[in-house]
């Protein structure tokens, strides 16, 4: 059984999402520990309630380098295998991204690389798009700019306020962040370069119309193997 730790600064509906998929059993792993760097953040209060382990690690007036030692060094004791970002309103040192090579998740409110940074969903809606949705990706040393493992797509309509938008585009955040986490730790996926591939998908074939030909598009089914 692999070892989460959820990191995150704020209202927690992702860790919610993880944990009752873990719960329903269609993630194999555990939350060895949520760590937050606001006390008041609702996230922690919920992980709490969730009979999670717990550290509130406050990061201000802290050199980011020294922090992020701290966090990995809880982490490491925890026997942490995969980190995952869930509203972590902090940028990862290099030291920290080394500490877990391809082993960090982010989920970030926007199809990347359009709208990164902060208020995604803000951005998207006065852009005027017609659609936007959600990214799963490794994080590297950049910000927001890691391999992408998966995105859910959401229509954006006329009538929608950035809070409308924002709901919609959480419920697919909720699935997809999980879809994610259940394929790194089933071991699902390689990265080759920027890409993030199925192992278990079938080769396409090229020049034979019809064979080894897939559906484009993976959504989250719990019940699939
Ligand atoms: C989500 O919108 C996520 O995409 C972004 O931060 C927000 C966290 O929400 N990175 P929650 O705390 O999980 O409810």
């Amino acid at each position: 059984m692999k070892n989460l730790g959820i990191l995150l600064s704020g209202r927690g509906s992702n860790l919610e999402a993880i944990a009752r998929n873990i719960e329903a059993g269609r993630i194999p792993g555990r939350i060895a520990v949520v760590i937050s760097n606001r006390e008041d953040a609702p996230g922690l209060a919920l992980a709490r309630d969730l009979g999670l382990e717990v550290r509130y690690l406050p990061s201000k007036g802290k050199q980011r380098e020294a922090y992020d030692r701290e966090v990995v060094d809880v982490l490491r004791q925890c026997r942490v295998d995969v980190v995952c970002l869930a509203g972590f309103m902090r940028v990862l040192s290099p030291y920290f991204v080394r500490a877990f090579p391809g082993r960090i998740l982010n989920i970030h409110p926007a199809l990347l690389p359009s709208f990164p940074g902060l208020e995604a969903q803000r951005q998207a809606w006065e852009y005027g798009v017609k659609f936007t949705g959600c990214t799963v990706h490794l994080v590297d040393e950049g910000v927001d700019t890691g391999p992408i493992i998966c995105q859910a797509v959401v229509p954006v309509f006329d009538e929608d306020t950035v809070e409308t938008l924002s709901e919609r585009i959480l419920k697919e955040e909720h699935r997809i962040y999980s879809e994610a986490i259940r394929l790194l730790l089933e071991d699902r996926v390689h990265i080759q370069g920027r890409r993030v591939l199925r192992k278990d998908a079938p080769a396409l074939s090229l020049g034979r119309p019809g064979e080894g030909e897939r559906e484009a598009g993976s959504g989250f089914d719990p019940h699939s193997p």
